[in-house]
C-alpha cells in the first residue's frame, strides 16, 4: 500500500493531524495498536486553550465542542485557606474551555470514519523504517497478516511509550527529563462541580485540584506519594482528604458521591530534541511530556500538529521543504515555554518536603506575590490561556 503520510497513533495528535491533512487532500493512513474502545475509554485531561479550540474548528470538528464546552474566563487559586480569582479574560484577553480529551478524541474518530480515510485499530508490531531515505515504510500485522505501507513521510504521534521515538538511533536524539516524587490521585464522579471555575489548591497537606467535565460531572485530584496504593483510597477517604485541603467555605459546598473512575498518575517533565529525523516527525506526547498542573499536554500536541500540518501541506502545494526544515525548531520553541510553565506551576503549588523550611517560605512568598500583584497574575494568565502559535 502507498500513502503520502503514514501516521502512527490515534490519540488526539494523530487523529487531528489526519483530519487536517485529509481536508487538504493529502492521503494518510493512521495505525493504532489499541482498539477504538480502549482509546476512547482512557480518561485524560479536559482543558482546551482557545487556540486549540480554533484549530479543532478549522479541522471541522468544532460543532459539539461549541455546544457542550464550558467557557471559563477565569481560574481560582486556594492558598492556605484563602481563595482568589485570576481573571484570564481581562489579563490575557482569552478564555479556556472545559471539554474532555475523550470527547475531542470521539469527535475526531467520528470525522475520520465519515471521511472514509484509512485507519487501522489493533495494528500489531507497527514498525517505522527507512526514514533516513526518500522512501520510508511502516510495517504492521493485523489479524495475523503482515502489511507494509510505503509513504513520503511518517508522523510519530504514538505517545510517550510509542515506537517512533524508540526507532531513532541513540546518537541522533537528546532527551531531558525531570521526575517528581509524587503523583496525582484522580477521581471522576457524577456530582456537580464545587465552583463554576477550576480551583487549584495549595495546602500544607498537599496540592489538590477541583475541575470538571460538565455541570454534572466533577474531576478531582489530590497530590499523593508515589508509593501510595490505590486500594487504600476508598471514596470516603478521598472526599475526606479533599475537604481537609479546601478552605472551609468551599469544603462546606462540596457535594460528594461515588467515584466512577479512580487512578494514580505520576508526574513527569520530558523533552526529546530534535522532533524530526529525516522523514520521521514526532508530535505530541511522543516528543514531550509535561506534568498536568498547567493543563498543557493536549494543547501542546495540538500546536505541534498545527506546525506539522502546515509544513506538510506546503510541501505538497509548493514542493518546498522549508517549513518541514523549520518544524522541529518552531515546535520546540513553544514546547520549552510550556515545559517551563508546567514545571513552575508544579513547583509553586505542590508540597516538596525535601526543599525544607526555606523552600516552603519561598513558595509562600511567591504565592502571596501572585495573590496581590497584577503583573504576576498577568504572567500566569498569559501562559495558562496558551502562548500564541
Ligand atoms: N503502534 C501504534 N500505536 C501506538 C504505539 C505503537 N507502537 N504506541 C502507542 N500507540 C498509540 C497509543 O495507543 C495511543 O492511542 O498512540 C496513541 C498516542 O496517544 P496519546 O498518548 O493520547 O498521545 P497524543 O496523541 O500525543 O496526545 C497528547 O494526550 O495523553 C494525553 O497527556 C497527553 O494530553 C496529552 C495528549
Ligand atoms: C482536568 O480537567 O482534568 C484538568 C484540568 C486542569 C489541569 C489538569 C487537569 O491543570
Amino acid at each position: 500500500m502507498k500513502v503520502q503520510v503514514a501516521i502512527i497513533g490515534a490519540g488526539p495528535a494523530g487523529l487531528l493531524l489526519g483530519q487536517l491533512l485529509h481536508n487538504a487532500g493529502i492521503e494518510t493512513i493512521i495505525l493504532e495498536q489499541r482498539s477504538q474502545e480502549y482509546v476512547l475509554g482512557r480518561i485524560r485531561a479536559g482543558l482546551l486553550e482557545q487556540g486549540t479550540c480554533e484549530l479543532l474548528r478549522r479541522a471541522g470538528v468544532g460543532a459539539r465542542l461549541d455546544r457542550e464546552g464550558l467557557v471559563h474566563d477565569g481560574v481560582e487559586l486556594s492558598i492556605l485557606g484563602r481563595r482568589f480569582r485570576i481573571d484570564l479574560k481581562q489579563l490575557a484577553g482569552k478564555h479556556v474551555v472545559i471539554y474532555g480529551q475523550t470527547e475531542v478524541t470521539k469527535d475526531l474518530m467520528d470525522a475520520r470514519a465519515k471521511s472514509g480515510a484509512k485507519i487501522v485499530y489493533e495494528a500489531e508490531e507497527v514498525t517505522p523504517s527507512g526514514f533516513d531515505s526518500a522512501s520510508p515504510k511502516v510495517s504492521y500485522r493485523k489479524d495475523g497478516k503482515e502489511h507494509t505501507v510505503s509513504c513520503d513521510f511518517i508522523a510519530g504521534c504514538d505517545g510517550f511509550h510509542g515506537i517512533s521515538r524508540q526507532s531513532v538511533p541513540d546518537g541522533a536524539i537528546r532527551t531531558y527529563e525531570r521526575l517528581y516524587h509524587f503523583g496525582w490521585l484522580g477521581i471522576l464522579s457524577d456530582t456537580p462541580p464545587v465552583s463554576e471555575e477550576l480551583i487549584y489548591v495549595h495546602h500544607e497537606r498537599g496540592f489538590a485540584l477541583c475541575t470538571m467535565r460538565s455541570r454534572t460531572r466533577s474531576r478531582l485530584y489530590l497530590q499523593v506519594p508515589l508509593s501510595e496504593d490505590i486500594a487504600d483510597w476508598s471514596d470516603a477517604h478521598f472526599w475526606d482528604e479533599l475537604k481537609r485541603r479546601l478552605d472551609p467555605q468551599t469544603a462546606a459546598q462540596l457535594v460528594t458521591g461515588p467515584s466512577i473512575e479512580k487512578s494514580i498518575a505520576p508526574l513527569r517533565s520530558f523533552v526529546a530534541e530534535p522532533m524530526r529525523f529525516g522523514r520521521l516527525f514526532l508530535a505530541g506526547d511522543a516528543a514531550h511530556i509535561v506534568p498536568p498542573t498547567g493543563a498543557k499536554g493536549l494543547n501542546l500536541a495540538a500546536s505541534d500538529v498545527h506546525y506539522l500540518s502546515e509544513a506538510l501541506i506546503s510541501w505538497y502545494a509548493e514542493k518546498s521543504g522549508q517549513a518541514l526544515d523549520a518544524y522541529s525548531a518552531r515546535a520546540l520553541a513553544r514546547v520549552w515555554k510550556a515545559e517551563r510553565f508546567s514545571w513552575s506551576m508544579t513547583k509553586l503549588l505542590h508540597q516538596f518536603p525535601d526543599e525544607g523550611a526555606f523552600g516552603r517560605k519561598m513558595q509562600e512568598a511567591e504565592l502571596e506575590y501572585l495573590a496581590t500583584s497584577k503583573a504576576a497574575q498577568t504572567a500566569l494568565a498569559e501562559n495558562y490561556v496558551g502562548l500564541p502559535y
